[in-house]
């Protein structure tokens, strides 16, 4: 009988950080509970089966990379699922890099460990991309909430506890890379200022790793809408996320802010129990959409 082994990794919500962390500085990112699923067996001729996945050069670079480095030669089939679009930027390709070598790993019985995974896995992000921090590969493996460091890529897991979050959608696309070399772009035309703009972003995650070590749920968002305002400066926010934006803090929110790149996908925002729905009806009358889901996910994992 053919055997087939199933896995999956987290998506994930950049909490603070984003763009700074591609120069290096540190980010907090959480793993959230809509997952990627990936099963792989040993077949007579290669086949990628990845319907929900945006771009399958990354299952091809991280299936070729897996076996250049372990010498394996066998043909495999690698079929994917996703609970979630990848059109809604939450972390849809580095989950599937993640959970198809985990799968890899598991069938041909070569074991990884989580830095070692983290290696393979963000070589196949700048194999691909030629950019990327590899934040989101770190939250895809090692779930739940990190501070992520930019430059040695190690991770320390925080202790947030609960975390109330609404997740709005603007209804676009974002591109990623494109927005990263933008951002690099005008760096390099205005360096003094930009390099000032960055290690102020730096400043935030240092005062929200303090904030989530006491769970300080207001401060969080306090530093939510810091981090939004020189995400605005750098030139990434829109003004359909800057609306989604006002309208949850104007709803009661602690705080708010694009989530990611900017240029469309997603914002968040924290918010206390009780003003959750009003929040939620807020981002939904300036036409986002409410993405359910739950920060604090469990890292990639086998499931059969
Ligand atoms: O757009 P997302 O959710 O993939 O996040 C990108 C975050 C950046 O810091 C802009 C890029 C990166 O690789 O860290």
């Amino acid at each position: 009988m053919k055997k087939t082994i199933t896995t999956s990794a987290p998506g994930k919500l950049t909490l603070y950080g984003e763009h700074a962390v591609v120069y290096g500085y540190p980010c907090i990112v959480t793993a959230m509970d809509s997952r990627v699923r990936v099963s792989v067996s040993v077949v007579d001729e290669d086949h990628i089966d990845a319907p929900q996945v945006k771009r399958t050069d990354f299952v091809e670079e991280a299936l070729r990379l897996f076996r250049e480095k372990n010498k394996i030669k066998q043909s495999v089939e690698i079929a994917t699922n996703s609970d979630f679009s990848s059109s809604v930027g939450l972390g849809s390709s580095s989950a599937v890099i993640v959970a198809t070598i985990k799968a890899l790993g598991e069938l041909f019985a070569v074991s990884l460990s989580d830095k070692e995974l983290f290696d393979m896995c963000y070589q196949v992000v700048i194999n691909v991309k030629g950019i990327g921090s590899g934040f989101d590969i770190a939250a895809a493996v090692y779930g739940g909430t990190i501070y992520f460091d930019g430059k040695s890529k190690e991770v320390e897991l925080l202790r947030l506890g609960h975390l109330p979050m609404v997740v709005g959608y603007t209804g676009n696309k974002a591109d990623t890379a494109t927005l990263v070399k933008e951002v690099r772009d005008r760096y390099e035309k205005e360096e003094k200022k930009y390099k000032l703009l960055l290690s102020s972003m730096a400043d935030i995650v240092q005062d929200a790793y303090i904030a989530s070590t006491t769970g300080d749920s207001e401060e969080l968002g306090v530093l939510f809408n810091e981090n939004h305002a020189l995400l605005q400066k750098i030139g990434v926010s829109t003004d359909k996320l800057d609306s989604m934006v006002e309208a949850a803090k104007s709803a009661g929110a602690y705080g708010a802010k694009l989530s990611g790149a900017g240029g469309g996908d997603c914002m968040i925002a924290l918010v206390p129990d009780d003003m959750r729905m009003s929040v939620e009806r807020a981002i939904e009358e300036v036409d986002g959409k409410i993405v359910r889901v739950e920060p604090n996910a469990q890292g990639v994992r086998v499931e059969s």
